[in-house]
């Protein structure tokens, strides 16, 4: 009894001398090894995967954030952290015109906020990081949804925080409707599929945990397993017909290249903020962190009895750093996202030619250029993330940006990183890519988020018309966000 007890003393002190160097330890490991204890996921074939689940519509008028257990995969519990204990969180499906009222109640053990991503509302009721409330707080929402229809989402802002309960579990859908998407009757009820798309190391622990290294810090903190809704090697039963996917990426710092593994066209109708002037025919698509895509996906296509699969395809990666990630996979992995089995038998389907009315800005009407310098990380420091060599202060106002004027921002990637680009408070439109204005349909529309690539230059034209008072900008790689990549800019 008495050596037992010694051999287990003795044990427990040697882990907890590892724990104490295990930063150390382990910030070195990813900077030496190749990454190795992971592997890019294998298709998963019919009679495998997991039934895709969706998420429930939100109900009733509070919202609450806490730490509670889920199944990610059916036989093993695990440690989520939920909006209104639902995984995935619930859905807001409301109408342009709506009344929101909903009281957020923080049962976390940290403060948190719920910041609404790309909802044009006034700033106590955007969500940022100097409204974050403390654990047994709450904030009470009240707006009215003035907008146009779109696949917006919703997710936690407290300051330096947002990466890690984001990762956790905390983010939802948040559609809007409107009479002008109405009159088109574009595919609905069991044929429009709300997917959120995220990344999460899970294939060692089936457990989410977030303990970014530096290195994660640099690159972004990137997964080994795609969760489409929370669901891991997910599967969806469709029928031969025409669906609409509203799809989010809802990773922290995850770009994908989206397209199907038989290669079939698909139609983009909408990005981040709603409707295209018309659907744009592609075989692939880009989508950052923060961005939406709605697309139209024939499955008449496919032959009956067979399945296809909506995958994430190999792309070269700037960053280099990528492939000494452990236990993740780099930036640019081949993988398969969600299976699709088809089933019946239909003929392909008409879809509207046009789509919604859309207001184009040009250069021309710009009162001024704004110029936005991104900086990456260029040491194995932390906090070194910035924009215009700053660092984030929640006291301080970086730009003072007159009511109503057209304005262009240059957003300068000088480095090897992407930065997803994210304003709140305003749509805008890109203008151009190094100067190249032959955009990519993802590039048409209205949006509120932009991926810069690694040696780009993006302009873009925006105008604030909604709201005076202050709101942010930043990346939203969230670890980048986290790290200082972000300003606070007051209309005026
Ligand atoms: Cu989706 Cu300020 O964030
Ligand atoms: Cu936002
Ligand atoms: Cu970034």
């Amino acid at each position: 009894m008495r050596t037992s007890r010694r051999t287990f003393l003795k044990f427990t002190t040697g882990v907890g001398l590892l724990a104490a160097s295990g930063e150390l330890l382990s910030s070195c490991s990813n900077m030496m090894s190749s990454n190795s204890n992971v592997t890019a996921e294998i298709p998963w074939v019919s009679g495998m995967g997991n039934k895709l689940r969706f998420p429930a519509a939100f109900q009733g008028n509070t919202i609450v954030a806490a730490q509670t257990t889920q199944n990610i995969y059916p036989e093993f519990t695990s440690k989520v952290w939920t909006f209104g204990n639902s995984y995935p969180a619930p859905s807001f499906d409301v109408r342009k015109g709506d009344s929101v009222n909903v009281t957020l109640k923080n049962a976390l053990a940290d403060p948190t906020i719920i910041h609404w991503h790309g909802l044009l509302v006034s700033q106590g009721m955007d969500g940022q990081p100097m409204d974050a409330i403390q654990t047994g707080g709450q904030y009470s929402y009240s707006f009215k949804v003035q907008q146009r229809a779109g696949t917006y989402w919703y997710h936690p802002h407290p300051h330096r925080d947002t990466a890690r309960q984001a990762y956790m579990g905390m983010a939802g859908f948040f559609m809007i409707r409107d009479n002008e998407e109405d009159a088109l009757s574009l595919p609905s009820g069991e044929f429009e599929l709300p997917l959120c798309i995220q990344d999460r190391r899970l294939q060692n622990s089936k457990e989410l945990s977030y303990t970014p290294s530096m290195m994660d810090i640099m690159a972004g903190y990137l997964g080994d397993t795609i969760l489409v809704n929370g669901t891991p090697q997910a599967y969806l039963g469709v029928k031969s017909k025409l669906y609409r996917m509203r799809l989010l990426n809802g990773s922290n710092a995850r770009v994908y290249f989206l397209g199907f593994d038989n290669n079939m066209p698909f139609h983009i109708i909408g990005t981040d903020c709603g409707l295209l002037d018309r659907p744009y025919e592609v075989r692939s698509a880009y989508l950052a962190a923060g961005e939406r895509l709605d697309i139209l996906v024939d499955f008449s296509r496919v032959i009956s009895g067979q399945s296809t699969f909506l995958e994430s395809r190999s792309f070269s990666s700037p960053n280099s750093m990528g492939q000494m990630h452990s236990g993740s996979l780099e930036q640019g992995t081949k993988m398969p996202i969600l299976r699709f089995d088809i089933s019946g038998s239909g003929n392909l389907m008409q879809i509207p030619t046009t789509l919604a009315s859309f207001e184009k800005l040009y250069s021309k009407q710009a009162k001024r250029t704004r110029i936005f310098s991104l900086q990456g990380s260029s040491s194995m420091m932390s906090g070194m993330h910035t924009i215009n060599a700053k660092l984030y202060d929640m006291n301080r106002i970086d730009e003072q940006i007159p009511f109503g004027d057209l304005e262009i921002w240059e957003f300068r990637n000088g480095g090897a990183e992407f930065h997803p680009m994210h304003i709140h408070g305003a749509h805008f439109q890109v203008l151009d890519r190094n100067g190249n204005t032959s955009l990519a349909p993802t590039d048409l529309g209205w949006k509120d988020t932009v991926l810069v690539n690694a040696n780009e230059t993006v302009r873009i034209l925006i105008r604030f018309d909604s709201f005076k008072g202050n709101y942010l900008l930043h990346c939203h790689n969230l670890e980048h966000e986290d790290d200082g990549m972000m300003q606070n800019i007051e209309i005026i």
